[in-house]
């Protein structure tokens, strides 16, 4: 994939900064041109500092929808809580209104009606479109090759219906939620943040090795538009 999208920075601190001042630039346009900025938020540890950062600018927080492209199977106040640490990071610094605000409704015990009831609040979120056309999805990459919670070798990446469900992480022994491929690739901008030397050899993989997205799920990111933009620190790079 040599005409890739790359912008590849020093270091995280680095990659969060320009990250947040392109991220700033889109959401003021899908707001002046549409009134909404809808956005499906990645979790994990790499975005942290972007959220963080995010926090300061002046955005028009009324106008952004905050959802999320994936979450982990435990309580909002849970340590691993993917939902956690964007409110602490962001939501609760620029004190959103919770309607703009859509959580996952994790379910601990019955994650499937957990599920189902996000795809519906997505479904209306985003009516009569055939997937969520996203203003923008933030990606990570696991230092296995997955994105999102679509982990190698899961019953969620053939998924062709649904745009979110829960999926079943026989490493984890334990249920994630996350949008299908088809719900990430709708978007309309996907962006990849990768950072650490520990993504290299994955990043090799999804780039350069065979087609093969059951083993390396962030392959199945290949939107039908040049909207991709991967956002690299350096010692991610192959
Ligand atoms: C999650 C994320 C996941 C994450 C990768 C990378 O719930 O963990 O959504 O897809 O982006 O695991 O995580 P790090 O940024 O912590 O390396």
């Amino acid at each position: 994939m040599s005409d890739r999208n790359l912008q590849s920075f020093p270091d995280k601190a680095a990659l969060s900064r320009g990250a947040c001042q392109r991220l700033v630039t889109l959401a003021k346009e899908c707001i002046d041109q549409n009134g909404v900025f809808q956005i499906s938020l990645s979790g994990g540890s790499t975005p942290q500092q972007l959220y963080q950062l995010l926090a300061e600018t002046d955005l028009p927080w009324d106008r952004i929808r905050w959802f999320w492209g994936d979450d982990r199977c435990v309580p909002h106040d849970h340590a691993d809580s993917n939902y956690r640490m964007v409110r602490e990071a962001l939501l609760d610094r620029i004190d959103a209104d919770p309607a703009t605000v859509f959580p996952v409704p994790v379910d601990t015990e019955d994650p499937a009606a957990a599920a189902a009831q996000y795809e519906e609040t997505l479904r209306q979120a985003f009516a009569g479109q055939d997937y969520p056309q996203w203003d923008l999805a933030l990606q990570g990459m696991g230092d296995d090759a997955h994105t999102a919670s679509l982990f190698p070798e899961t019953k969620a990446i053939d998924e062709q219906q649904r745009w979110f469900v829960e999926n079943w992480v026989p490493k984890f022994d334990t249920h994630r939620f996350t949008l299908t491929a088809n719900a990430i690739n709708s978007a309309r901008n996907i962006w990849f943040l990768i950072s650490g030397d520990n993504k290299r050899d994955a990043l090799q993989s999804v780039w350069n090795g065979p087609q093969q997205p059951a083993k390396y799920p962030s392959q199945l990111v290949r939107p039908d538009h040049p909207g991709l933009l991967w956002w690299v620190t350096e010692d991610a790079l192959p």
